[in-house]
This record gives structure tokens, sequence and C-alpha cells, in this order.
């Protein structure tokens, strides 16, 4: 890979993005990789022998234009929203995009903008603030609890002040895997309601965005943020194929939202911009649902029990702190002085996990049991020699 801080002088590279550089959770080649919260289960062999045949159906056909309006997928997108939440949407209440990156940076194209804010609570996803860069949105954070919870009246109190097109919120939240309450959500939906937008005609409501990018996580019989899509004309709840689903390499992430907004989005979409290959793949992928959602009640085990273990530990004679989480990934620590001293640490031990989320904590993504059986050992070691080094 050539080195991203090389950008040559003479390039009229835009000011606001001088010294900037690619987004980049390292790609290292290592025995366990638990940084970027995928599946780390395969995909099957009856599934990958769909996808072949789905995408040497549409192979004879790739010199044409695929379907920009990808009407299968979103048909097959409904009837698994169905399944999964409960919810009876129509295909016009659904859109799917190249991940939930690209669903996430329509919207910040349709909405934000200069003159526009986007708000969200502070710790949370951190491509957020690169969107809002990219759409010369400004971006604006409410502090969250101490338990990483939405401090709901103090969220209010910003959008009253900020007033802006768009609020952000995950659930669970990436990098603390906290839930948002539905009375939560709809008290903010609510609320929503009643505020204007800053450099926006009278009567418009900022949008609420709800990430639910890992919401297949949660424990069973918590409600998705789809279900309210019908009751409030400014939500819209992005999703993705990515985790759960076991398809992150594919590409393939979807919003669920009132069919006006989803027009907004056909307006900045780029022609044509999900192509043929990944609607056959990813149509492939939905007609074996259960098999690429089969490690999911797994996992959930294995978050909790790591979840425990975790807690367990101690770092310096410190206990460690765990984020209670709904997601495939734990942040823990809380008390970590040296965070990348334990990162080079578990890496010399071939285990990959991530600095991110406040001073203090760092993040792991659950994986296989042997992997989760190597992170504990590396861990251990760790913390061992940490504490020796004291
Ligand atoms: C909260 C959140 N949203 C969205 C994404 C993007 O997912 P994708 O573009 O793979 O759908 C991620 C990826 O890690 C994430 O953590």
């Amino acid at each position: 890979m050539s080195d991203a801080s090389i950008i040559p002088a003479d390039l009229p590279l835009r000011n606001d993005l001088v010294g900037e550089e690619p987004y980049g959770a390292p790609q290292l080649d290592v025995p366990v990789c638990l940084n970027v919260n995928e599946n780390p289960y395969d995909v099957a062999d009856a599934v990958a022998d769909s996808i072949a045949r789905r995408v040497r159906e549409v192979a004879p056909s790739l010199n044409r234009y695929p379907d920009r309006e990808h009407i299968a997928l979103r048909e097959a997108l409904c009837r698994y929203l169905e399944r999964e939440s409960g919810a009876s949407l129509n295909v016009d209440e659904v859109w799917a995009a190249n991940g939930s990156n690209e669903i996430m940076l329509q919207l910040f194209m349709a909405f934000g903008g200069p003159g526009r804010s986007a708000l969200s609570c502070d710790p949370t996803y951190s491509m957020y603030p690169e969107y809002a860069r990219d759409t010369f949105t400004q971006w604006e954070l409410c502090p969250r609890n101490a338990d990483f919870s939405i401090d709901v009246a103090a969220t209010m109190e910003r959008i009253a002040q900020v007033r802006p097109s768009m609020v952000l919120l995950t659930s669970p939240n990436n990098p603390t895997g906290t839930p948002l309450p539905m009375d939560e959500l709809r008290a903010i939906l609510d609320y929503c309601q009643t505020v204007g937008v800053a450099d926006a005609a009278e009567g418009t409501h900022p949008v609420v965005v709800v990430d639910e990018a890992y919401i297949e996580f949660r424990d069973p019989g918590v409600p998705s943020a789809v279900t309210l899509v019908n009751d409030y004309p400014n939500l819209v709840v992005s999703r993705t194929m990515s985790k759960a689903f076991a398809f992150a390499g594919a590409r393939v992430g979807y919003a669920v939202a009132n069919a006006g907004i989803i027009n907004c989005m056909r307006i900045v979409r780029m022609p044509y911009h999900l192509s043929a290959v990944t609607q056959a793949v990813a149509l492939a992928a939905l007609d074996h649902t259960d098999e690429q959602l089969a490690q999911v009640a797994h996992l959930r085990d294995i978050r909790n029990d790591t979840a425990q273990w975790l807690a367990g530990q101690t770092y310096r004679g410190i206990p460690l702190q765990v984020a209670p989480s709904q997601s495939n990934f734990l942040m823990f620590g809380g008390s970590f002085d040296d965070r990348d001293a334990i990162f080079k640490d578990l890496l010399g031990q071939g285990v990959l996990i991530r600095v991110v989320g406040p001073d203090g904590w760092m993040r792991v993504c659950m994986g296989t049991d042997e992997e989760m059986e190597q992170f504990k050992t590396a861990l251990t070691q760790t913390l061992r020699r940490m504490e020796q080094d004291a």
C-alpha cells in the first residue's frame, strides 16, 4: 500500500481536506482478527454455490446497466424485515446501497450540506464526522451518560439549540454496544417533530436516523426501530448485511423509511449505484437467511460469557469495566492508561483488537470459540506483563 500521507503539494486537494487521512482500521494478516466487528463464520458452501449460480445468471447481461431501482432486492429485504422484526413494509419504504456507509452518505448528501448540522451522542461511530466533513455539514455532539446511555433531556436541549437537519442515534451503539430503549427513541422522535431546522424551509423538522447496524444481536423480543417507520415520517433506520448477516465483503446496506425520505435519497444516489452483481449476491444470501444468521445466537452467548470473563480480570489491581452490550462486540477496560501498549502486546501474540472509544477503553469483537480462547489467553498474558511493569 502507498503511504496515504504523501499528497503531492501541486494537487489542488480541497482546503478542508489537507492533512486528513483515509479511514483505516488496520487490515493486518494476523491469526485472530477481532477489530472490525465482522461475523467470524465463513459463508456456508450451499450459500456460496447459490451466490455463484445467481452471478452466472446475470453475467451474460452485464453489458446492460442494472435495475437502478433494485426492485427484486427491495422486495426480498421487505420479506426479511417482516420475518426478522415483524415490520410490514412496502417496497417504496426500503432502499439499498453499497453498505450502510453509502446509505449514511446518501442521507448526509440529501439532508446535510452547507448551513446544516447533524447531531449525535458521544461516543459513537467514528465515520459519522467524516460523512459530515465530506458533505460540508456541521458536526455536533451531545455527551452520553456515564453508563453510555443517551441523556435524553440534554439531547433534546442540544436539538433545540442547534436545530440540526439530522439527529443520528446508533442502536446498539458503536463502540459501546449500548441499546436505545424504544420509549427514549419515541420521545426524541416526538420532540423532533416540534423543532425546526436551521437553514431550511419553515415547517421542516430534523430527520432522525437510527443506525441499527448490529440490531440482530439484540436480546430476543426487543423491538427494532423499523416497526416505528409507519408512525414517524421523520424516521429513517439504517441497516446492513455486513454484521449478523455475515456478508461484509458483499457491501450491502439498506435504509427503511417513509417513501418521502427514500425519494430524497434517490435524488443524490449515483446513477446505477448498486451493481447487478451486488444485487444478485444479496438476493442469493437472502434466499439463505437461516444459514446466514445461524451463528447469531451463539455469538450472543459468546458475548455474554466474554463480558463475564472480562469483568473478572484486573488491570494493575483495578477490576476491568465492561460496557453492557447488545451487539457482537464489547468495550472494556475503563482504566487503561496506555491503550497502545496493550494493543501492541496483544498484536505481538497474533490478536488484533481496536483502540477506540473514550480514554481508557478498548473494543473487542466476538470471534469463534477458538478465537475467543486465544484472545483470553493473550489478554491474560498482557495484563500480567502490565502488572509486572507497573
Ligand atoms: C454503527 C455502524 N454503522 C455502520 C457501519 C458500516 O457498515 P457497512 O458499511 O459495512 O454496512 C458500521 C461498521 O462497522 C458501524 O459500526
